[in-house]
């Protein structure tokens, strides 16, 4: 494989995670080699910072041969995995009408189908108590305008880990989701660059490390969904079950966005 170098000697079980490079991915590697596993850090140019318990893997999960590539490789070297963390992602911020199609894709193959084709191929490599954890986003339960096609990744992608978690119940694996709000990283800085939606300031962003604790307490204590906050979790449900209300209550949000996202280029973060 030259993509990657698996160690001969992993004693350790093993967890791969996509998006090991970015800004919550980092927090999670560290976090999860002191719990104990050994990681394999995927991304584009498996550069990784050589570490103790990591090994790099190359792979554009943009492109479904690098994925085959990737799964054929474990599968021929025996790996089984007890982990597979979902974490890489892209946003694109544009207004609906002013996407091409090269943009919109790119987004919907890295958020939505290269987490369903990992895990479509690495199924067979996972033992009963094997865990599949998707970080998803609040933008899977609240619509972002300015970010449609990223709102449609992640809607689809809840959709397909609740389906998928009643598919391989018999199977003893367990499935879950992360749903973060804003999360302090450079995909946070791309989306305010490029004039991101005022929704993703209505409560302060959560640090990254955060998002990476609540994915090690999941390993321990497995849940099919979480939220952070969970104070924006409650009101995001309830807006999915009423989006009259919800169309009532946006300018409301609206305004408290703006003034967060003031709040937070005023504290030089950015
Ligand atoms: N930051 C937020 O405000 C926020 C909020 C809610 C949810 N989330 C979700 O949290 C997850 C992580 O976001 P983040 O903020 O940590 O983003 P980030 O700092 O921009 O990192 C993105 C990661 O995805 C990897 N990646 C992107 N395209 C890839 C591709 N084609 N093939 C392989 N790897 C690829 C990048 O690796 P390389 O570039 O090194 O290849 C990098 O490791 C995403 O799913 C995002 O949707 C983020």
């Amino acid at each position: 494989m030259s993509f990657m170098k698996l160690p001969s000697d992993i004693n350790r079980p093993v967890a791969l995670l996509t998006g090991a490079t970015g800004g919550i991915g980092v927090h999670l590697v560290q976090r999860l080699v002191s719990q104990g596993y050994h990681i394999l850090a995927v991304n584009r140019a498996g550069d990784f910072q050589p570490r103790d318990h990591v090994t790099p893997v190359a792979c554009d999960i943009a492109q479904n041969q690098q994925i085959e590539a990737l799964t054929d490789g474990l599968r021929q070297a025996g790996v089984t995995l007890a982990a597979l963390i979902h974490c890489a992602g892209v946003i694109n911020p544009q207004r609906a009408g002013d996407y091409d199609i090269e943009s919109a894709s790119w987004q919907l193959r890295v958020n939505l189908e290269a987490p369903v084709f990992l895990t479509t191929l690495l199924l067979p490599l996972m033992p009963a108590a094997g865990h599949i954890i998707f970080i998803n986003s609040m933008a899977a339960l609240v619509p972002l305008a300015g970010s449609s096609i990223y709102t449609a990744s992640k809607f689809g992608l809840r959709g397909y880990a609740l389906a998928l978690a009643q598919d391989v119940q018999p199977l003893g694996l367990r499935v879950s989701s992360v749903f973060p709000g804003a999360v302090d990283t450079p995909m946070l800085q791309k989306e305010i660059d490029s004039g991101g939606s005022p929704l993703n300031f209505v409560t302060a962003p959560s640090s990254p490390d955060e998002i990476a604790c609540i994915v090690q307490r999941l390993l321990l204590r497995p849940k099919a969904e979480i939220f952070c906050p969970s104070s924006d979790g409650v009101l995001a449900q309830l807006m999915l079950i009423m989006p009259r209300v919800w169309r009532m209550i946006l300018p409301v949000l609206m305004k408290k966005g703006l003034k967060g996202k003031k709040k937070y280029l005023a504290r030089g973060k950015v």
